[in-house]
């Protein structure tokens, strides 16, 4: 079985090509350097710039994965959420690629998609469902948080989900507040690498609280505070980076925290974790050292995953069809808001 698949929720505009579990092509195009400019992801530039980049990322794809549009089965795009006229671009695509050749489709929640992506592993990239066991999934981009119980595939219940800030956005203010470009995740996380994280102190908002929600903003305003009140440490640059470690090790602390007690209190036996903030070295490393302390088994999306991509969207909807999963009907409207259940 062959699965053509669209990701477009927002700012990477990325076609797969999927075969029996396997990754033959996944194509990523990414616009963050065009949105660095303003600082942000402008939505209306995102969705233009999908346009222009679909058609010769599906062509690179497949050209890469060596299939024809004749040999696709499956076509399956991001339905939400994401930011509508982006995801608009992907899923109408797609609707109109599988209404063209007569397949069947489906409509994928992109958390969802997240959500599975730490079972493809290795290279050439391939789905470990076989290994599956049930799990507590963290999924951390810039724009969510969540802990997620996943009892077994396709059955999971949402824990619990940032209540303000997702901790990308709470890396990517900071990165702001110290002038730093966007996105400031991977940056933090660099200058981080050569800082002190007990330089100075920052909250660990909720962590001790017995839920399994976020919550960034008060953290972001904390190291404005700390900015304001410490005029020009920023300059020197060993203190940039035991600032940028100081708050990255607040962040990781209590996302490794809550996700560590969720899966105790849930009796699972393994942790899952995804989007873009798992490439962070830090939460990687404190990940790996607080599972292996309470025996849990880790799986973290191999980091070319972690952040959006089309092969985690093929592969959740070959695994849709294999179990016998509802299609979407090919004339479905995006979701921009569709929450995980
Ligand atoms: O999953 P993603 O590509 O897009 C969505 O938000 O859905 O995640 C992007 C986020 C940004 O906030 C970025 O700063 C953060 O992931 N990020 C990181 C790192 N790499 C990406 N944050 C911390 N450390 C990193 N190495
Ligand atoms: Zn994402």
């Amino acid at each position: 079985m062959i699965v053509l698949a669209f990701e477009t929720s927002c700012d990477e505009t990325s076609v797969a090509l999927v075969r029996d579990g396997q990754v033959l092509a996944s194509v990523v195009s990414s616009q963050v350097k065009m949105h660095a400019e303003y600082g942000g992801v402008v939505p209306e530039l995102a969705a233009r710039e999908h346009l222009r980049n679909l058609l010769p990322v599906a062509n690179s794809a497949f050209e890469l994965a060596g299939v024809t549009a004749r040999d696709v089965d499956v076509v399956a795009a991001t339905q939400g959420p994401g930011l509508p006229n982006a995801l608009m671009v992907g899923l109408k695509a797609a609707e109109a690629f599988a209404f063209a050749v007569g397949k069947p489709f489906f409509g994928i929640n992109h958390h969802e998609a997240h959500l599975y992506s730490p079972w493809i592993t290795g290279s050439p990239a391939h789905a470990e469902f076989e290994r599956f066991e049930p799990n507590v999934s963290l999924i951390v981009s810039g724009g969510h948080t969540m802990l997620v119980d996943v009892q077994s595939e396709l059955q999971h219940r949402v824990l619990g989900s940032t209540m303000d800030d997702a901790a990308g956005e709470c890396f990517d203010k900071t990165g702001k507040l110290l002038g730093l470009a966007y996105p400031a995740g991977p940056i933090i996380d660099r200058l981080a690498e050569q800082g002190n994280p007990s330089a100075f102190q920052f909250p660990r908002p909720l962590r001790n609280e017995d839920n399994h929600d976020f919550s960034f903003s008060g953290l972001k305003t904390s190291v404005r505070y700390f900015i304001r009140d410490h005029p020009g440490l920023a300059d020197d640059a060993q203190q940039l980076r035991d600032l940028c470690a100081s708050v990255q090790a607040a962040i990781v602390d209590v996302l490794v925290t809550k996700t560590v007690r969720a899966a105790k209190k849930l009796g699972v036996r393994c942790v899952t974790a995804s989007g873009g903030v798992t490439c962070n070295r830090s939460l990687r490393r404190e990940l790996e050292s607080a599972c292996r302390r309470a025996h849990l088994t880790l799986r973290l999306a191999d980091a070319a995953l972690c952040t959006d991509n089309a092969a985690m969207v093929g592969i959740l909807a070959e695994r849709k069809m294999k179990l016998n999963a509802a299609l979407t009907e090919v004339d479905a409207e995006i979701v921009p808001n569709w929450s995980l259940a």
